[in-house]
């Protein structure tokens, strides 16, 4: 099947080849024939239908040619596509419909329905969960009607979408519950930061960092023109920031440390609806499919809603897969501190978020971070109990091994080790119970 389609597209790449720019169309078409064997995790790739594509005019092949290039440059990609128009998800239904499908779990006619409203009287409050106020974040990816999405901007393009905000932003920093500033990192623009500023901004997770280190954002165009028509919005208590120019127009998000997750959600809703009020501006909506975002995994709410929690039983490997592993039967995706791809807290702190987006409620999203947090703190707690069930068989083997004296003097090293602050228990108490010691423990801990 597989080599039927290679000669397929190897077909469908002759016939398209001699016009202008159809000679890079018709080396795509083949390169997807080739990829769909090999990658199977690769949704665009999968997802990819060459009846579908020879049935469509040849200015559409190239557009969506031009939603798949970051997928076709990345194998590896897990979605592998982007929307580069505001129309793009409806224009290529047969397309889209079928990729959602397939990464959200839903089914191919599926529509999106938006509710921020929470049940009355709610509460998501987790000192109920024994926990005190946590950092949370809730972000939604919003795009302007009016321009090309980020993959298909011109430098221009991108620019002016830039002052269109930035005359927005003066009507939000002229409101008391607002205020703030706005900085640019577009050259020559009146608001420009300078490079040092900049970079204490991206190291306060206040601003988004270069785009150029993101191959798929490189590859989709999204990151072109850097940094022209970049930069983020800042309200006067630093708790309402809009990105602008990054993977969508705006990132628009709350935060704060708080212990109540419908906080920032709350806080959100009321800014999103004024910025939306704002006379000029208005949001690319899909009547099927909600608010329009660059990646498809983010359409529907665009809403990810997110806590920072410290896991060090579920961490004690250093590594986020028993985090992980837990957390993926109960919907919740886990990250680094600094985003998408980047490594947990020192100790053992990750940014836990429900994964679901699309055909999803914006009040359903909190309500299952609030219900998932509460089954992670139970899974956390329970790991700790393993750890000291662990710790007890370890002693009762050492004993074994080495009677009672030389086990007496390596938990009096590891307790003044501990009190000392020291990290290095372990080796204080190896060198207390010398090479034996170590073995032991090793044997008995495998
Ligand atoms: N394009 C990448 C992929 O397909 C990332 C997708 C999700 N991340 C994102 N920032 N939209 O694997």
């Amino acid at each position: 099947l597989v080599a039927a389609e290679r000669d397929a597209a190897a077909a469908a790449a002759a016939a398209a080849g001699g016009g202008g720019g159809a000679g890079s169309m018709a080396s795509d078409v083949a390169k997807l024939a080739e990829l769909k064997g090999a990658w199977p995790n690769n949704i665009a790739v999968q997802t990819f239908d060459l009846a579908y594509f020879k049935s469509l005019q040849a200015g559409e092949q190239a557009g969506l040619l031009k939603c798949l290039q970051s997928g076709i440059q990345n194998p590896d990609s897990s979605m592998g596509c982007y929307a580069n128009q505001p129309s793009d998800y409806d224009r290529f239904k047969p397309f889209f419909s079928r990729a959602l499908a397939r990464y959200h779990g839903v089914g191919e006619g599926a529509r999106h329905e938006s509710d921020w409203s929470l049940p009355a009287g709610v509460s998501y409050d987790v000192s109920s969960l024994g926990l005190g106020a946590l950092s949370m974040r809730t972000r939604v990816g919003r795009n302007l009607a009016d321009f090309p999405l980020p993959a298909s901007m011109s430098r221009a393009e991108r620019v002016a979408l830039e002052a269109k905000m930035s005359a927005a932003f003066d009507v939000l920093i002229s409101m008391p519950e607002y205020g703030g500033a706005y900085h640019s990192i577009t050259p020559g623009h009146p608001s420009c930061i300078s490079e040092a500023e900049y970079g204490r901004l991206v190291g306060e997770h206040v601003m988004f960092k270069d785009m150029s280190a993101d191959p798929y954002l490189v590859s989709a165009g999204i990151a072109a023109d850097w940094p022209y028509g970049r930069g983020v919005y800042v309200s006067g208590d630093g708790g309402f920031i809009i990105w602008v120019g990054e993977e969508d127009h705006l990132r628009i998000m709350c935060m704060a440390r708080s212990t109540r997750v419908e906080s920032v959600f709350n806080r959100l809703k009321v800014a999103l609806d004024v910025v939306n009020g704002i006379p000029g501006l208005r949001f690319a909506f899909s009547p099927d499919y909600g608010n329009v975002t660059s990646c498809p995994t983010n359409l529907g709410t665009g809403m990810r809603s997110s806590v920072h929690i410290a896991l060090p039983s579920l961490t004690r490997d250093g590594t986020d897969a028993r985090a992980k592993a837990v957390c993926r039967p109960l919907g919740l995706s886990v990250r680094g501190l600094g985003g998408e791809h980047t490594p947990i807290g020192p100790d053992g702190t990750v940014d836990i978020s429900p994964s679901a987006r699309f055909c999803i409620k914006e009040r359903d999203i909190i309500a299952k971070l609030f219900e998932g947090l509460s089954r992670l703190v139970a899974a956390e707690r329970g790991a700790a109990d393993t750890a000291d069930i662990a710790a007890t068989a370890i002693e009762a083997a050492m004993r074994g091994h080495l009677g009672r004296k030389k086990v007496d003097a390596i938990q009096a090293a590891q307790l003044a080790a501990q009190s000392a602050g020291a990290t290095a228990g372990a080796d204080a108490a190896a060198a207390a119970a010398g090479a034996g010691g170590a073995e032991a423990v090793a044997t008995a801990g495998a």
